[in-house]
């Protein structure tokens, strides 16, 4: 079987206002991507993932697109995105831009024609219903970012939908104009050498046709956010979603090389519908569960388990630790088993995604109350549900090294590329060290995975590829932990960049420490 780029490759997540500034704005730009692609080759990845970058009045720092064919000032030109292609592809570097299908900004054109009559031929590019009698929202759908997913436009007397802020419209993906227009914008990207896209919120853009409320759900608290008062069962993953999934998928198809991933939170049996029918919707759903797992051996195995059990014969699987609107993987299980999270995320089976900064162990940054300006902490405050913490400027020197302005997020240092860089058993150096420990060994990238054991809270699987067999063992635990393994002197790598104590066939896995060992 022919394999492809993003099945042995590696994606890395740019949020690009906090990459690198070229301009002392204060926000980052292309410019400033570009001017680090080396460090990205050095690293050892193979695709960059950027958000947003289109024009947006940036309600939602740029998940709210006003034009899904040009670049907003703030990053750069066209020109400069023309470059930053031709300069990643020419160090074989490939790029995914982040398409946001369900929604626009209510100052995209077609959103101020919509809202202007009743009459205009734009108005059924978006969702509006009446109000019900007594004047109140047409059904109990809540955003994401809480509150109502309805908002009055007194002009027309009607309201429209939005399952984010009241300034991102939904778009009705039940319209063929709708349709063809997305597609257009995405052909012009593919058009101009983008390898693919990173579709946003994929399973909500086709709502239950006949607007029925969603069920109240039983187990909801309110620190888990007010979205979560009701169970989105008719506001989002309606079949029909799939079918938009698999037109994409005709359109990606006539390119060669190029990738869909699509954004979506659901259970695995839910999720893997998005592969399509005969594997001809999107290349990769994101499998965001180490996102939420508890982080225990065991836990680990069983959902390894579930989500390979899951997938149809023939779809490729991926793995995520973090991104922008989750804590950071160094926060959430602290750094020593950062190192272990890292080992896991390289070497399962599938393709990894990284989140910026996690290769230096960044956590998630301390924001001051008069800097918040996510508009998820804003509208749904003191529950832990702001972005802002993980969204802070990547720290490339002990100065900051990310712009020679006030940057748009406080700037944390206590880690940085430069420093990391220097001394050996860095979590940078580590990182490195596991990308081209997985480049060299095709049983790390494209190998079949079988789960061994999970006991005393170690995970052990092998891997295997070819007359390559690597087995991982990960010490979930911050105590030692001697494991019996075989031909455990044949250590290839370790977390702690040194070798275990090792003794014929067991070896004494360190506090938080996590191996990778040949085996035949
Ligand atoms: C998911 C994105 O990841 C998030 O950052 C954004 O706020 C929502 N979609 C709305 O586009």
């Amino acid at each position: 079987m022919r394999t492809e780029w993003w099945q042995s490759g590696v994606i890395y997540q740019i949020y690009p206002r906090s990459f690198q500034d070229s301009n002392g704005d204060g926000i980052g730009d292309l410019d400033g991507i570009t001017s680090r692609l080396s460090y990205f080759e050095e690293l050892g990845i193979d695709a960059i993932w950027i958000s947003p970058i289109f024009p947006s009045p940036m309600k939602d720092f740029g998940y709210d697109v006003s034009n899904y064919d040009d670049i907003d000032p703030i990053f750069g030109s066209m020109k400069d995105f023309d470059r930053l292609i031709k300069e990643a592809h020419a160090r074989d570097i490939k790029v995914i831009l982040d398409f946001v299908p369900n929604h626009s900004s209510d100052q995209h054109p077609w959103f101020q024609e919509s809202k202007s009559s009743r009459e205009n031929p734009k108005r059924d590019w978006y969702i509006w219903r009446d109000p019900k009698s007594d004047g109140s929202p047409p059904n109990n759908w809540i955003s994401d970012f809480g509150g109502p997913a309805w908002t009055f436009d007194p002009t027309t007397n009607q309201y429209y939908s939005h399952a984010f802020l009241k300034e991102q419209p939904d778009l009705n993906w039940r319209n063929s104009h709708v349709r063809l227009e997305m597609y257009d914008s995405m052909r012009k990207w593919f058009n101009r050498g983008v390898d693919g896209f990173r579709l946003d919120v994929l399973w909500h853009v086709i709502k239950a046709q006949d607007f029925r409320d969603n069920p109240v759900n039983p187990d909801y608290k309110p620190h888990m956010g007010e979205m979560h008062k009701v169970l989105q069962l008719n506001s989002t993953d309606q079949p029909e979603a799939i079918e938009v999934a698999r037109e994409m998928r005709a359109l990606a198809d006539r390119y060669d090389g190029r990738v869909l991933i699509g954004e979506i939170y659901l259970p695995f049996e839910k999720l893997v519908k998005y592969y399509g029918p005969k594997q001809d919707g999107v290349h990769m759903p994101f499998n965001f569960t180490l996102i939420d797992a508890e982080w225990k051996a065991d836990t680990i195995f069983d959902l390894i388990a579930r989500y390979e059990a899951s997938l149809p014969p023939g779809a490729w699987p991926n793995w995520v630790l973090g991104n922008h609107d989750r804590p950071r993987i160094a926060s959430r299980v602290g750094l020593a088993q950062a190192r272990v999270a890292a080992t896991l995320l390289l070497t399962l089976r599938g393709t990894p995604t990284m989140y910026y900064g996690d290769e230096l162990g960044m956590e998630d940054g301390v924001i001051p109350l008069e800097r918040v300006v996510d508009p998820r902490e804003i509208l749904d405050p003191g529950k832990g549900l702001g972005r802002d913490p993980v969204r802070t400027p990547m720290p490339w020197t002990p100065d900051g090294g990310f712009t020679e302005g006030e940057p748009w997020l406080p700037q944390h240092t206590d880690r940085n590329v430069e420093d990391e860089m220097q001394f050996d058993s860095s979590m940078l150096n580590m990182y490195k060290l596991l990308l081209a420990l997985r480049r060299a060994h095709p049983a790390l990238s494209l190998g079949s995975i079988a789960l061994e054991s999970a006991e005393s809270n170690v995970l052990i699987y092998r891997r295997e590829h070819g007359d390559e067999i690597l087995r991982v063992a990960l010490n979930f635990s911050d105590r030692d932990q001697t494991i019996a393994i075989p031909n455990a002197d044949r250590m290839i790598f370790s977390t702690l960049l040194s070798a275990p104590e090792t003794s014929g066939e067991t070896v004494t896995l360190r506090a938080n420490e996590a191996i990778i060992i040949e085996a035949d």
